[in-house]
């Protein structure tokens, strides 16, 4: 999809596919920054780092100012470059392929569960090579990849970093292990319509603390002590840069949006899983597929994607759009993608499940936030206009 493309349709719809939640107790957390002098990266985002620290029981976090940016500084602490390759799921948003891209290096596609659209450790083993520096699990619409059993799969490769990919999956578990405990980092995106959000962020979590202290100059041109450090006493103090970094750090101004946020996240995970059973209710039995859940996952719930055949995607995107209903594609295949496509020569067949999923899927609303009549007004144009089209391109 474009980057964010749902961004029309959050103003324009009569059932909007997202409402961010924020209001003016925000905003006064927002002018509470402005009060201070320091507007970049200070105080308010270290207590943030802590919040997340303890949230995720783990010993590092730190904030970025997306997961993009994040991404390419943890690809840059690991000096991944020119040579090396990243294995990366087909079925994913660009942004988790574009950043080995940018860092120099290969994404190594690998094909998806067709069951659950995640990453599986038997993919990944078949995708190693020599080269293979990290693998980047994607916990796709919030449910997590078995990052244990993946780590179990490169027992035998230490110098394989996993990196998880977030982004979806800030509050999701998978047999009580939240992200961050099998990996070298997850990486989490606070992008507009994300479950924490503060328009754009992200943060990296670590159990490993000289890869943090490495981040912490890759996410900052590669300095040797942020704006805080160098300002914090009278005299001016000289920094130094051991290695090359990017601009990755998150401002006050945002990061005040957050604690609040990620104090309440648990609690509103109630909310987007009533709204999610009642979606799973309403299309159970019809010619709608939707990707499972493993009764031992605890999933995000970040979206509701449905799958339609994919001869009828574009005319079901018509029909909802039509009817007032704000939709997205997540996602279209990443190889599948003109730039992919072009400078690799994959063709449909190169990843067939995340190619037909990718074909045939729609993001209908579900936040919290939205209410019932508009839920019952997205159920009642897909059971009237999208299945019908959906039934009869099986039957043809
Ligand atoms: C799976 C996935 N990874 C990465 C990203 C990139 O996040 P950001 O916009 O914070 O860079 C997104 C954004 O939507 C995503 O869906």
């Amino acid at each position: 999809m474009q980057p964010h493309e749902e961004e029309d349709d959050i103003v324009t719809s009569t059932v909007p596919f997202y409402r961010h939640g924020l209001g003016a107790s925000d905003a006064s957390r927002i002018a509470s920054v402005l009060e201070t002098p320091i507007l970049t990266s200070g105080a308010v985002g270290r207590a943030v780092e802590s919040q997340l620290c303890e949230f995720f029981g783990i010993e590092n976090a730190l904030l970025t100012n997306s997961w993009t940016n994040g991404c390419v500084a943890a690809l840059l602490a690991l000096d991944i470059g020119p040579g090396d390759e990243v294995i990366v799921p087909a079925m994913t948003f660009i942004a988790s392929a574009n950043v080995v891209e940018l860092v120099g290096a290969k994404p190594v596609f690998v094909d998806v569960d067709p069951r659950t659209l995640l990453l599986t450790p038997t993919a990944v083993r078949a995708a190693l090579t020599p080269a293979t520096r990290a693998v980047m699990p994607v916990h796709l619409y919030g449910q997590m990849v078995d990052v244990e059993a993946l780590a179990a799969e490169l027992a035998d490769r230490p110098d394989v970093a996993i990196i998880e990919d977030a982004a979806h999956c800030f509050e999701g578990s998978l047999r009580g292990v939240l992200p961050g405990q099998h990996s070298r980092a997850a990486i989490f995106s606070f992008y507009a319509t994300k479950n924490v959000t503060c328009g754009e962020g992200g943060a990296i979590i670590t159990r490993d603390a000289s890869f943090a202290a490495e981040l912490k100059q890759t996410r900052l041109h590669g300095m040797s002590a942020g704006a805080i450090d160098r300002y914090s006493e009278s005299t001016y103090r000289h920094w130094d840069m051991f290695r090359l970094g990017t601009k990755a750090n998150l401002p006050d101004l945002l990061a005040a949006l957050l604690p609040p946020q990620i104090a309440t996240i648990r609690a509103r995970l109630g909310e987007r899983e009533e709204l999610c059973l009642r979606y799973e209710a309403a299309f159970s039995g019809s010619a709608i597929r939707l990707a499972e859940n493993a009764p031992d996952a605890t999933s995000a719930r970040h979206i509701f994607t449905i799958h339609v055949p994919p001869k009828v995607r574009d005319l079901s995107l018509q029909a909802l759009n039509t009817a007032g209903i704000g939709t997205a594609v997540n996602f279209r295949s990443v190889p599948t993608l003109s730039y992919y496509r072009e400078k690799y020569g994959y063709g449909p067949n190169s990843f067939p499940e995340s190619h037909q999923w990718g074909e045939g899927t729609i993001t209908i609303p579900m936040f919290p936030g939205l209410t019932r009549d508009e839920q019952d007004t997205v159920i009642r144009v897909i059971q009237n206009e999208v299945i019908p089209l959906a039934e009869s391109a099986l039957q043809h």
